[in-house]
């Protein structure tokens, strides 16, 4: 088992590399179930997405996503929620049925039920892919450096550097959220297939760790040297340091 790596010249060849990865899981599977991500990372690729949707060239119609995670405390109709980002970038421009899409509830009343809400949505869709981003500490999802490899869907407390990175959409640390729920490692392994987006010079220290480290909880990302199938997908600025 070893991990794919393309490397592309720029983020908008690499986005097109994403496209063409996710346009064929969609089309070789009848009912296709897409696991997404949130950040800056995946916006080129839904913007592809979106392009090749209006020419007809792919459909949405058969497919169900699930979303990695949210911010807890915020509601879908939040415009800083990752539900929110994703109607914005994505779902609100294509032909997904609204129902087929599947995000945790942040505004939930108990998080700990909605955590197993959505670990029963997890084992009842099988993802045909689970696309990624990477944080700065390694962190996938919101699965921070010391995650057990075999967590499940959970409520976490955000780490100061991933809540640092995350500031700019809430105008101040002070208004991040501290909390979130996230899908677990073990999670995010099952998936049939990983694709991981890197781009930027801030993330060459942790594509390293994910690639050449030690596979170790403390880079969550390096779990994914031991996937079946995973493909990591770099900028030139994210693979300098490989
Ligand atoms: C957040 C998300 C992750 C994402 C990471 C990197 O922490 N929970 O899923 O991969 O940010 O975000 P960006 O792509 O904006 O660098």
């Amino acid at each position: 088992m070893s991990i794919k790596v393309f490397i592309r010249n720029d983020y908008q060849e690499l986005s097109i590399k994403a496209a063409e990865i996710v346009e064929e899981t969609v089309s070789d599977n009848p009912f296709p179930v897409l696991g997404l991500a949130t950040g800056k990372t995946p916006t080129g690729l839904y913007r592809q997405l979106v392009a090749d949707y209006s020419r007809g060239i792919i459909s949405f119609s058969n497919v169900k996503t699930v979303n990695l995670d949210e911010y807890a405390g915020l509601s879908a109709d939040d415009t800083r929620s990752f539900a929110f980002f994703m109607k914005k970038n994505l779902f609100s421009h294509i032909d997904i049925l609204p129902q087929n899409t599947y995000i945790p509830n942040g505004a939930a009343d108990d998080l700990s039920i909605e955590c197993r809400r959505y670990s029963y949505i997890l084992k009842n869709l099988k993802r045909d892919i689970q696309l990624l981003g990477i944080g700065s500490n390694g962190h996938i999802g919101f699965n921070e450096p010391g995650t057990p490899f075999d967590s499940t869907t959970y409520v976490v407390r955000l780490a100061e550097s991933t809540r640092k990175d995350n500031f700019g959409a809430f105008g101040g640390m002070e208004n991040v959220p501290e909390m979130a729920i996230t899908m677990g490692i073990s999670d995010i392994m099952s998936a049939k297939k990983i694709l991981l987006l890197a781009s930027g010079k801030n993330k060459a220290s942790a594509v390293r760790e994910m690639l050449l480290g030690k596979v170790s909880e403390d880079c969550p990302a390096s779990i994914l040297q031991r996937h079946p199938d995973a493909t990591v997908i770099l900028d030139r600025d994210a693979s300098r340091l490989i």
